[in-house]
């Protein structure tokens, strides 16, 4: 299969059969030659160079109720918050001074935050933080409400895809919910200028390499400037309660082949992978990924934006999570920086 690795670094593409016997066949050693390739194009393209970016989850209200997820407006056993304005001013203020250059809004779709709110957010911490990007994760919207975003100065925004596949998109959501709008609503964010991150999660109940195959066929023709990949991890008050994880060495072996077919692309090492190891997310760096995203979230609502069981660092407070990633960062010879860390263009 090593002929095939090759093939996608220096073509930076792999047709569908080929992608399929790839992720048929490979073996433990393949997974290995990869890795360690997509480390040496992610040096050669960025250098010891890891960005960091700030998460405030700013809202663990959400309408949907994908089957998978822990916040899905089912769960009664969540505990629902909502920041204030003032508390996500808190959370950029203490970010801006440990050294982030970049926040995220994320939150569950969250009808109370209307576009005139969110609107009126992205104006404040832009007018405050001028030399910040401010990326949003908020799901899926209306191409008017994208425009009012991008046009407030929203520079970023995360939407994973989940599934290519539509069949296996069924399964993980309920039927409100539909592939082809997720995947049109990437589309319309790229359009508008929005520095745009698709992404999946790795074994998902039912997935097949045939679905996977699709996840690096979209991603490629979408050729989004981000994407984010972590593992699936079963939340206990979800239809998915007993379902098995995805697996560290399949999360890996795709974040390296994701580096080898767009190699400029932001690759979060995600906290889902540093929860499911506790060097996850160095691996994941030394498989190809070059951005960290620690908490900026207070911690009396961490425990509340319980996405799955056991995620890491509930418990502590931003200037903490900022000083453990620089340390590991160090650690395996990479450097945090402070700078926004915008996509380059090739
Ligand atoms: N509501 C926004 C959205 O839909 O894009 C952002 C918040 S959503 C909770 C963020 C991401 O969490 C999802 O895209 C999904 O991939 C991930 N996620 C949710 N439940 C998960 C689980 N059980 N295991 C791993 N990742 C999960
Ligand atoms: Fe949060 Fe290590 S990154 S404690």
């Amino acid at each position: 299969m090593k002929n095939l690795i090759d093939k996608l670094h220096q073509e930076n593409f792999l047709s569908a059969e080929e992608f399929h016997r790839l992720l048929a066949n490979r073996s433990q050693e393949d997974e290995e030659y990869a890795r360690n390739l997509a480390n040496q194009v992610r040096q050669q393209v960025h250098g010891n160079k890891i960005y960091v970016r700030g998460l405030i989850e700013f809202t663990n209200y959400c309408k949907n109720d994908c089957f998978y997820c822990g916040i899905r407006r089912s769960n009664r056993e969540a505990q629902r918050y909502r920041l204030t304005e003032e508390d996500i001013m808190t959370c950029c203020a203490e970010g801006y001074e440990l050294g982030f250059r970049t926040f995220v809004l994320q939150g569950g779709e969250d009808p109370f935050f209307t576009d005139e709110k969110i609107v009126h957010l992205i104006q404040e911490i832009k007018k405050k933080y001028p030399d910040c990007a401010l990326t949003l994760s908020i799901g899926e919207k209306s191409e008017e409400s994208y425009r009012a975003f991008r046009e407030a100065g929203a520079d970023r925004y995360l939407l994973r895809h989940e599934t290519a596949d539509p069949r296996h998109y069924r399964r993980l959501h309920p039927y409100e919910m539909s592939c082809e709008h997720r995947k049109n609503c990437l589309r319309t964010l790229k359009k508008l200028g929005f520095q745009t991150g698709a992404g999946f999660m790795v074994g998902s109940p039912l997935q097949t390499i045939d679905d996977l195959v699709e996840d690096f066929l979209f991603l490629k023709d979408l050729d989004p400037e981000m994407v984010g990949i972590g593992p699936f991890i079963p939340h206990k008050d979800t239809p998915f309660a007993e379902e098995r994880r995805g697996r560290l060495e399949d999360t890996l072996f795709y974040l390296a082949l994701l580096r080898l077919m767009l190699p400029h692309v932001l690759l979060p090492a995600t906290t889902a992978l540093g929860t499911i190891h506790p060097k996850g997310r160095e691996m994941g760096v030394l498989s190809g990924a070059n951005v960290v995203m620690p908490n900026l979230s207070p911690v009396s609502v961490r425990k509340k934006y319980m996405l799955y069981d056991g995620k890491i660092c509930t418990g502590d407070e931003s200037a903490q999570c900022r000083s453990c990633l620089s340390g590991r960062m160090q650690q395996i010879g990479c450097e945090i920086v402070t700078d926004r860390g915008d996509y380059k263009k090739k």
